[in-house]
């Protein structure tokens, strides 16, 4: 399984990239909105940090915008994936950019059939919201699961990357479902990092090894 950082915060992204934890970055909009730094900075940024896929989502809504922006994002890097959302142009959008070479993450995915035409299309990456889905009283779990059964039944090469994660057990439920790519908030990173008996255990292991310093003042090893 993958873990990317659904974030635009430098910060984050360089502490958990020096720990060799991230694959990839996603980034939207709104992601970009919560930082203070120029946007365009910021994603370049990113793209000269990490060595993964970086997603960058396109604000335009018709073809002829997306297709431009699209252009625009991908002179960042080579490793810029184009995100794009699931609508009727975006679709036309994702089909050109894959003649063109270029990768794209279709995202605001709510629905099997939705991943069904994204993958048809010819998108690298399906993004289903899982967190939302949840929020509006459905499952987000069985959508991942159904858009991973038929991906498999057909072997598109479309990658399900699980989105709107909200907690670890997110993560463990999509793993064993067998998404290829789980984008993460950074606080849930961190979530999973975590087990008060690791906390205890090394607790107890340092006050167990200052007992045997004092009673060995002279140790070395
Ligand atoms: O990658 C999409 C993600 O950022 C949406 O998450 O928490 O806003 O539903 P959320």
């Amino acid at each position: 399984m993958k873990i990317f950082l659904d974030t635009a915060n430098l910060e984050s992204i360089k502490k958990y990239n020096d720990m060799g934890l991230v694959d990839g970055i996603t980034t939207n909009p709104t992601l970009l909105s919560r930082e203070k730094e120029n946007p365009a900075q910021i994603m370049r940024e990113i793209v000269r940090i990490v060595k993964g896929p970086v997603s960058l989502e396109v604000v335009g809504t018709t073809y002829d915008s997306m297709m431009e922006e699209a252009h625009r994002l991908k002179k960042y890097g080579k490793n810029v994936v184009v995100k794009i959302p699931m609508l009727p142009d975006g679709m036309r959008a994702v089909k050109k950019l894959k003649e063109e070479g270029i990768e794209t993450n279709v995202t605001l995915v709510f629905s099997a059939n939705q991943a069904v035409i994204a993958a048809k299309a010819g998108a690298s990456y399906v993004s289903p919201f899982i967190g939302r889905l949840d929020d509006a009283g459905q499952d987000g779990m069985t959508l991942v699961r159904e858009i991973v059964q038929i991906f498999s039944n057909y072997k598109f090469t479309t990658n399900v990357l699980v989105a709107s994660v909200r907690h670890p057990m997110h993560v463990i439920e999509a793993g064993k479902i067998g998404a290829h790519v789980v984008t993460l908030p950074p606080d849930i990173l961190g979530k999973m990092m975590a087990h008060p008996l690791t906390d205890k255990g090394l607790a107890s292991f340092l006050a167990d090894w200052e007992k045997v310093k004092k009673e060995n003042p002279n140790l070395s090893f």
